[in-house]
């Protein structure tokens, strides 16, 4: 049965991810069909506070599905973080005549929708947009596959010049607390050793690898090093390493945005425009106050505070057999 909802309006905060912009589309197209107005909410809960929000028809989100970014910008917000800030956000929604907020993002954009919801009251719905798929209560979040091809993408590019020249890359990938894509990705390119910030880096078998190494005189290997990982960063892990080992030749490349951007894989496309799709439907059935995602491909919804609650997702299957793979 349908509620009182008139206008919806769609907003992305934090680190962009790849599929934020089919998720954009999802939920305006979605609204449109269900005779509702969509709202697009510019940079963020910033955009809110300067009332930086515009109808969009459907027409505004063709041509968008194949895109990286977001069409509506994103910022991290101090003000938002004051209750003067939210205040000034929620008369803007209600100038706006919004009457529910679909928040496409990470912990943080999670973190201001609980408390949009609980000290305004505001019926909201979040979708896990961010690379890190650091989001409890989800096994996806949009825009985690694309990141991680598209690290797989250059580190094979940079195994070539590796292998060439017989060098060991220690490459740095995103992940500030989460070592989804380290580990990942880490497998897939058949690195010889994965730092993550889960779990405690011992140097030491780090160290023993290269000792290793020089026994079996194999000189080339890849080290992922992703953000946030217990030792420090990339630079500072192979200075300690060449400390040891001065004869190796090593380089450091350290990856970065090139993670964030590019078109996002079909997968990302198909999640975002599922959630996107699901988010309005039940937004019009009343219901809201959550985060939606997948579990077991079945759609599920989780308490904000339980989604932001720092995850321990590491899948130690994949870490035992990434160790396993890489001797
Ligand atoms: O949260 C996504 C993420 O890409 C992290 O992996 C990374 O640490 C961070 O954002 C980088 O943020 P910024 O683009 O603001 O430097």
């Amino acid at each position: 049965m349908s509620n009182s909802i008139k206008n919806i309006a769609v907003f992305t905060s934090g680190g962009d991810s790849p599929g934020m912009n089919a998720a954009i589309r999802a939920v305006v197209r979605t609204a449109t069909h269900k005779g509702i107005n969509a709202h697009g909410i510019y940079r963020g809960y910033q955009g809110m506070i300067n009332g930086d929000i515009k109808e969009l028809l459907p027409f505004d989100v063709a041509n968008i599905i194949q895109r990286g970014g977001t069409i509506l910008k994103s910022a991290r917000s101090e003000e938002f973080k004051t209750k003067v800030g939210r205040s000034k956000a929620i008369e803007n929604l209600r100038k706006h005549n919004i009457d529910a907020l679909v928040a496409i993002g990470g912990n943080g954009t999670y973190t201001g929708a609980k408390m949009l919801l609980e000290e305004h009251h505001f019926p909201v719905i979040g979708l896990p947009g961010t690379i890190d798929n650091d989001i409890n209560g989800t096994e996806v979040t949009i825009g985690s596959d694309t990141a991680l091809n598209n690290a797989v993408e250059v580190i094979d590019k940079i195994r070539d010049t590796a292998d060439a020249h017989e060098r060991v890359f220690f490459i740095e990938v995103m992940g500030r607390d989460s070592g989804f894509i380290g580990l990942n990705v880490g497998l897939a390119v058949g690195a010889e050793s994965i730092l993550i910030p889960e779990i405690y880096s011992d140097k030491a078998s780090l160290l023993n690898y290269f000792d290793q190494k020089e026994k079996r005189k194999k000189m080339f290997s890849i080290v992922i090093v992703t953000e946030g990982n217990t030792e420090g960063n990339a630079m500072k892990v192979a200075d300690e390493v060449k400390e040891a080992y001065p004869y190796l030749d090593i380089r450091v490349s350290i990856i970065g945005h090139i993670q964030r951007g590019g078109s996002p894989s079909a997968a990302d496309r198909i999640i975002a425009s599922k959630l996107g799709f699901e988010a309005v439907n039940l937004l019009m059935k009343g219901e809201s106050g959550f985060a939606l995602g997948y579990k077991n491909s079945i759609l599920s919804k989780t308490s904000f505070t339980d989604a932001i609650r720092k995850t321990d997702n590491v899948d130690m299957e994949l870490w035992d057999i990434s160790k396993i793979l890489s001797l």
